[in-house]
């Protein structure tokens, strides 16, 4: 934190109001004294994050995630602490002493870098007398030098060491090499990828992480072959373009998805920038928890195939579950959005794109695939799918409708219909009722190990953090916690204090944030803070009830020594000093 001032800090902290900075990312409802919205920290499917308006703090009641607003930008957009100052200090108009220094060193630096220089190399190879074919293939595909450029294209040649070289010329280490997976160093060393087209793929804030290769010439192997896992890659976590994208996304409320980098690139040389490719067929959480920070409605525009099909309905369905807007696109004559676009052009997607099907209509659809509905048993699992379907439905009027058209088209009564979707109905609701009473009994559970002594610990604490009143009242009766972390904070909070002579839980959170070692524990004590008004009486309580399991365990050392001692005179004197502290005089 030497780089500002914490005064700096909580300047920024201070203007930028917590209520309007987590709207602008994530919707935020009011209810009572505080805002709720879905949490974008872990897989929510309710509101569970509550944001506090007067103490300028957020927490999560599900996956504990706490802080304030400088807090909540960091960890939102993937920043270091000092570049989501540097975020909010931008937005509010306030001047920072030191912008410039703010890009914290990252440890993962050198490995970018070095993933930074490959893309380079490789970019360079494709422009040379050996990448002839690769341009023509390129060329060929209908990429550009504009296309190529953007998305930084290049080519490995034949050479197995030819990375390894340059690499190796630049002081990288062969540990590093084959930490990012650019060269295996298993016996001799040699470069992982070769005479593949190369497609750099890049983490949410657009490190190159890995590449993606593939082959441009007739050849039994693989189409693509990605970078393997490594520190820095996990394909799960990337959506192919989203570091482009995302300013797009955020201006049309809409993000449209496709399955392959090809697809991808061809929208968005063509105009259609708020476009990400999943990388295939399938979602994972972290992909979905990605696209949840967008906060816009979903547009799956996947292959024409049937596994594309499949993956839109499978996709859909979870996404649902996270309370998506979902549209589906159909292109016809075509096996995927990449060729489409080469043989009707782009007004003809731009005019698919306006009218998109609503995901249930897709899946009403879909669930009718490979199904005979002449037959008994196909009409009656059909019926009994999408009912399953329109549980998940909010709007009365959708249902009704939608009911009714099943008891027309299919000759049913709408009375039993109806009577089968309620069941349904009451069946998920107990089943979610079931999900969340066992939860709310681990937490119980959870509380109650946490024995008294522990949970006044950190009451009291959270206390302090509130109000300097009580920090004075602590110092005054010279409490003693019977925990290092806890004393530790408790140091923190006065030195803080006494530094600053005032103290609000958002900005010592800010102190807090910069001690790796405590910061949990802060959050945790933040987190389980009760949210009615701060009581001096209750205060008083805790502070009582620690002292007295302080006295208790010294009694109990002592009653240990008393066991334990041989001489007589010592005996009497700790007996002594027991019974003091049993009436109380200490
Ligand atoms: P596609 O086979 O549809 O690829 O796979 P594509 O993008 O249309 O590629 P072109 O047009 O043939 O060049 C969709 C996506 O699945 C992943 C890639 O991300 C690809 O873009 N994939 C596919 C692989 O990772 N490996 C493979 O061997 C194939
Ligand atoms: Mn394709």
């Amino acid at each position: 934190m030497a780089i500002l001032p914490l005064e700096e800090i909580n300047n920024v902290r201070m203007h930028a109001d917590i209520v309007e900075v987590i709207s602008s990312y994530i919707p935020l409802m009011h209810k009572g004294k505080n805002y709720f919205g879905v949490c974008p920290f872990h897989e929510d499917h309710s509101p569970s994050m509550s944001v506090s308006a007067e103490k300028q703090i957020y927490k999560c009641f599900s996956c504990g995630a706490a802080g304030n607003v400088i807090t909540f930008v960091q960890n939102y957009e993937n920043v270091s602490f000092l570049e989501a100052v540097d975020i909010l200090a931008k937005r509010y108009g306030i001047t920072l002493s030191n912008a410039i220094n703010i890009k914290q060193n990252d440890k993962n630096t050198r490995y970018y870098d070095m993933m930074d220089l490959a893309q380079k190399f490789f970019q360079n190879n494709l422009k040379t007398e050996l990448g002839i074919q690769a341009r023509e293939y390129l060329q060929q595909r209908g990429l550009d030098k504009n296309a190529i450029a953007e998305f930084g294209i290049g080519l490995t040649l034949t050479d197995r060491q030819m990375l390894y070289r340059l690499l190796k010329s630049k002081k990288y280490t062969e540990k590093e090499m084959d930490d990012v997976a650019l060269v295996n160093t298993h016996d001799s060393p040699y470069d992982y990828f070769v005479n593949r087209i190369m497609f750099p793929l890049h983490d949410p804030n657009g490190h190159i992480v890995g590449f993606s290769g593939r082959v441009y010439y007739e050849s039994e192997a693989a189409k693509y072959v990605n970078t393997r896992e490594t520190i820095i890659f996990k394909k799960g976590q990337i959506l192919f373009n989203y570091h482009r994208a995302k300013p797009f996304i955020r201006n049309e409320k809409a993000v449209i998805l496709v399955e392959g980098y090809m697809d991808a690139i061809r929208l968005y040389i063509n105009g259609v920038k708020n476009i990400l490719a999943i990388m295939g067929t399938s979602l994972t959480k972290d992909q979905i928890v990605l696209l949840k920070k967008l906060n816009a409605k979903v547009v799956l525009c996947l292959d024409n195939d049937s596994a594309g099909q499949k993956a839109i309905y499978d996709i859909g369905q979870l996404l649902k579950k996270d309370n998506f807007e979902i549209e589906v696109i159909k292109l016809s004559g075509a096996k995927d959005p990449d060729e489409y676009i080469l043989k009707n052009g782009i007004e003809a997607f731009q005019k698919n794109l306006k009218e998109p099907l609503k995901y249930f209509d897709f899946s009403l659809n879909y669930l009718k695939q490979n199904k005979n509905l002449e037959q008994a048993v196909d009409l009656v699992n059909y019926i009994n799918d999408v009912l399953l379907d329109i549980a998940f439905e909010q709007d009365p009027l959708l249902i009704d409708v939608t009911l009714k058209k099943l008891a027309t088209d299919y000759n049913l009564e709408y009375d039993m219909l109806k009577e089968k979707l309620q069941n349904i109905t009451a069946n998920k609701n107990n089943a979610e009722k079931t999900e969340f009473k066992v939860e709310s009994e681990i937490a119980l559970k959870k509380q109650v190990k946490n024995n008294t002594y522990q949970v006044a610990c950190k009451k009291l604490l959270f206390y302090m953090i509130n109000e300097a009143k009580y920090i004075r009242i602590y110092q005054d009766n010279l409490v003693f916690l019977d925990n290092l972390n806890f004393r530790e904070i408790a140091k923190a909070i006065i030195y803080y204090y006494e530094s600053n002579k005032t103290i609000s839980m958002a900005d010592f959170l800010t102190y807090a944030s910069t001690n790796e070692r405590f910061y949990p524990e802060v959050l945790d004590i933040i987190n389980e803070g009760s949210e009615e008004q701060l009581d001096e009486n209750v205060f008083m309580d805790y502070l009582n009830s620690i002292q007295k399991g302080n006295k208790q365990k010294t009694i109990k050392e002592l009653k240990q020594s008393l066991k334990e001692e041989l001489d007589k005179n010592k005996k009497i004197e700790i007996a002594m000093q027991i019974a003091e502290l049993k009436k109380g005089s200490v």
